[in-house]
């Protein structure tokens, strides 16, 4: 190759060089002129180098000088470039950053509206001296029927109307072919929060004063006032001499502490239940209009005795209550399954 057309190349190489390094607008359009002129593998600076071989023989000083020129001189156009990018990146960083914008808000959530009855009643129950005990929400059929007076028989124990575990069913089945799963109990939700009485009269010698709160289950159809889910607050009290009277006072008080400053009334109507007696529907009166609240009633001496109390020795009283009836009508929901909806346009309200 003649001298001439290899400097020419050259010139040409290097001024296409310097004016691309010039006009990249941004970091990738720079890299992508970089890999096209200076990239070691197929860069144009190399194939320029290559033809380098093929210059005649007395010319190759000269045109070697005027390579390593036309290199020098790319390479510091590319570098020009990029400190030009680095520069340019700066001040468009410090944009971003706007100090005197207003900060973000956090979004502070709370505690659901049931979850704040709760802690409002076990706060008054514990002012009144009880203390609050839990319960598991699977149970045996001796802590939420037999032991509570209410025998195989009684319709409260159909199938239909509680949730029996699957499995447990399963294990009562293979009891019934007499093969296998002897001491299988059958397993089922928690019908109702008086199952805590019983478990925490099992292992306490009276006088025993709880309360307990949780979840409870009954296959019940969704509606305004149903729920397969509700929470209930139990409470008992056994002791030597503990009647009806202090029953309606304690939750009288109770009442009247959770509605504040207005005047509560407590009405008992007769009723039934198989582990009281006697036993009481319990009615609240609050702003005008009476509220069923639940049932209540003397401890059975049959219950006592099931824990082992001596009904000669002890009496008590037991009430259950629903707490989402109670929370319902403080906040003027009229609608159960909003409470079970976690919608957040709802449950912010509260
Ligand atoms: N366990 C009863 C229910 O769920 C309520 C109750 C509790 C009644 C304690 C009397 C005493 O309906």
């Amino acid at each position: 190759m003649a001298l001439a057309d290899f400097v020419a190349e050259l010139d040409a190489l290097e001024a296409a060089a310097v004016s691309a390094f010039a006009a990249a607008k941004d970091a990738a359009a720079l890299e992508a002129a970089r890999v096209e002129f200076t990239g070691a593998k197929a860069g144009r600076l190399k194939a320029a180098q290559q033809g380098l071989g093929k210059v005649d023989k007395a010319d190759k000083p000269a045109a070697g000088k005027r390579f390593n020129e036309a290199k020098q001189a790319v390479e510091a156009a590319l570098a020009a470039a990029q400190e030009r990018m680095a520069k340019a990146d700066k001040p468009r960083a410090a944009e971003a950053f706007d100090p005197t914008l207003p900060g973000r808000r956090l979004r502070l959530g709370h505690l659901h509206p049931v979850t704040q009855t709760i802690a409002d009643m076990k706060d008054i129950m514990g002012r009144l001296g009880f203390t609050a005990v839990e319960g598991p929400e699977i149970e045996d059929e001796w802590h939420n029927f037999e032991a509570l007076n209410i025998p195989r028989t009684h319709p409260a124990r159909d199938p239909l109307d509680n949730f029996y575990l699957a499995t447990a069913q399963a294990g009562a089945k293979t009891q019934a072919n007499g093969s296998a799963g002897q001491g299988e109990k059958p397993l089922l939700l928690r019908s109702q929060t008086s199952t805590v009485q019983i478990r925490v009269m099992e292992g306490t010698p009276p006088p025993v004063r709880i309360i307990s709160l949780g979840r409870v289950y009954r296959p019940d159809t969704a509606d305004a006032t149903h729920y397969p889910m509700f929470h209930q607050i139990e409470g008992l009290y056994v002791d030597r001499r503990v009647t009806m009277a202090d029953l309606k006072s304690v939750l009288r008080l109770f009442c009247q502490s959770y509605f504040g400053k207005d005047e509560v009334h407590i009405r008992f109507r007769p009723s039934f239940f198989p582990f009281t007696e006697p036993s009481v529907e319990v009615d609240m009166n609050w702003q005008g209009g009476w509220m069923e609240m639940g049932g209540a009633g003397m401890v059975d001496p049959n219950v006592l005795r099931a824990v082992g109390y001596d009904p000669e020795e002890v009496t008590g009283f037991a009430f259950g209550l629903g707490v989402e009836r109670v929370c319902m009508r403080q906040h003027g929901i009229t609608d159960i399954r909003a409470l079970y909806e976690n919608d957040v346009r709802f449950l912010s309200q509260f």
